[in-house]
């Protein structure tokens, strides 16, 4: 909006009153560019206790919003109806994700959404505000430590191109922990939302076998 002498205006103040020299142009440059840089303005720009960032319009929907990533509080701006699988991978950098499709069907953007795997190409970002969003970038420990799936991935090679490999994982983690002990038909049916365009299923399957093993163990 423009003020009257030509700097902008935000609930009703001049630009330069409620940012103190750090232009609102600059501040949104900056959450497009990068999820750091904003985590850190955020706090420059709280007033009575609100982010400007979070204050939208009546009518309009706040843009510029924090999801929970693999654990962090990630600030980003985000279009009305960008999905999740847009938003990680080109907003935040998380690459894991991959995009087969974009329609529900190959499970390549498979992510947890409160430890249940989710299409992330098939939902809005705006959906899953308040939810904890784990890819596969989150799985590993602090230290390192492989994700017992992660390991029985490796050791089995169970991928050829491995495209599809990050969406088989995720749906692997929520099977090891709801089927524990899976026969191979039962570890077939708990991946069956994912697809191998490289048909390697024979591996995948050894993988997901060894990963219940190590789950266990775990
Ligand atoms: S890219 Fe999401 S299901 Fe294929
Ligand atoms: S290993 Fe290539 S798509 Fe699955």
């Amino acid at each position: 909006m423009g003020g009257a002498n030509g700097k902008e205006e935000v609930n009703g103040m001049e630009e330069a009153q409620v940012f103190e020299g750090v232009s609102r142009r600059n501040f949104i440059k900056g959450v497009v560019a990068g999820g750091t840089t904003v985590y850190a303005a955020g706090y420059l720009f709280r007033q009575n206790g609100v982010t400007l960032a979070q204050a939208a319009a009546p009518g309009t929907v706040e843009r510029l919003i924090t999801l929970r990533v693999n654990g962090q509080d990630r600030p980003v701006d985000v279009m009305p109806q960008e999905t999740l699988a847009m938003t990680l991978r080109y907003k935040l950098g998380l690459t894991g994700p991959k995009l087969g499709c974009d329609r529900a069907e190959c499970g390549a953007c498979t992510v947890l959404l409160d430890g249940v795997n989710h299409y992330s190409c098939s939902i809005f970002t705006h959906q899953v505000r308040g939810r904890e969003v784990t890819t596969i970038e989150g799985l590993a420990a602090a230290d390192g430590t492989l994700h017992p799936v992660q390991q029985a991935v490796l050791d089995e090679t169970g991928f050829q191109c491995a495209f599809c490999a990050p969406g088989f994982i995720m749906s692997m983690v929520v099977m090891v922990r709801e089927n524990p002990n899976p026969t191979r038909a039962e570890a077939a049916q708990a991946l069956s939302g994912n697809l191998c365009r490289c048909g390697d299923y024979n591996k995948i399957l050894n993988s997901a076998m060894r990963a219940a093993e190590y789950s266990r163990r775990a």
